[in-house]
């Protein structure tokens, strides 16, 4: 088996079952559309191993430790390959990725410089948004305890999704401090196009998700 097979089975026994919106199929999500960026983008002298063990590494340290250190991600991935004698080149560059891959809000650039890292940090951004992201935000909320939208808000006043103002840690709140900000933040063309798509999804479903709660604090004035 390949180094890359190995570390697959590697982090499915660890993700399995997982609920809080890391579980493994987020990693399979995010490595199949890593290669499918990877295809699609037609750039000569892209690693492909670099690619796949990013991609599939790229969340480990949430598994491992929970303590925000931000060099817990790359050590835990180093000393994995480094346990399955990946080459020291191959070892930096997935851990100077998986350094850089989280989004850390709306004002702090997250720069990537090599084609590599910005296929699957728009793999995993993708995964964060669509049909997908949204599910993902209401597991996250409610393995968090979080509320998932303050519906007394609206009976004082009528704003609508296009006019919200932030409320505090709310899951719909999630949608305008992150989700909606990552369509502008996409490194490839492929994933601009897939994320504007995703985008607009969201857009309708907050829209919806507001009308109805709308009609339901009509019914209570
Ligand atoms: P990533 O896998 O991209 O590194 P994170 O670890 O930041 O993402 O978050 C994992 C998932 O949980 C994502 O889908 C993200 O949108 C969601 N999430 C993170 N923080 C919140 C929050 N405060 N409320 C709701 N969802 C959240
Ligand atoms: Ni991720």
């Amino acid at each position: 088996m390949d180094i890359v097979s190995r570390t697959a089975d590697y982090v499915k026994s660890k993700f399995y079952g997982e609920g809080s919106g890391h579980d493994w199929w987020h990693i399979h999500r995010v490595y199949e559309t890593s290669l499918q960026i990877m295809e699609r983008e037609h750039h000569d002298g892209v690693n492909k191993e670099v690619v796949a063990l990013a991609a599939l590494l790229h969340d480990i340290a949430d598994w491992k430790f929970n303590n925000g250190d931000d060099e817990a991600g790359p050590s835990a991935a180093a000393e994995w390959l480094e346990s399955q004698q990946a080459s020291p080149s191959v070892i930096e560059s997935v851990c100077k990725i998986i350094r850089h891959l989280s989004f850390k809000g709306a004002g702090v650039p997250t720069p990537m410089d090599n084609l590599e890292g910005k296929i699957v940090q728009d793999a995993d951004r993708l995964d964060a948004i669509g049909a997908i992201g949204i599910a993902r935000a209401f597991a996250y909320g409610g393995y968090k305890n979080r509320e998932m939208f303050d519906s007394e808000i609206l009976l004082q006043s009528h704003q609508t999704a296009a006019e919200y103002k932030a409320q505090q840690s709310t899951t719909v709140n999630h949608f305008y401090e992150k989700l909606l900000l990552l369509r502008d933040r996409m490194n490839t063309e492929t994933g601009k196009k897939i994320a504007e798509e995703r985008h607009h999804f969201m857009v309708q479903f907050l829209e919806q998700f507001f009308r109805e709660s709308h009609d339901e604090a009509c019914w209570h004035a």
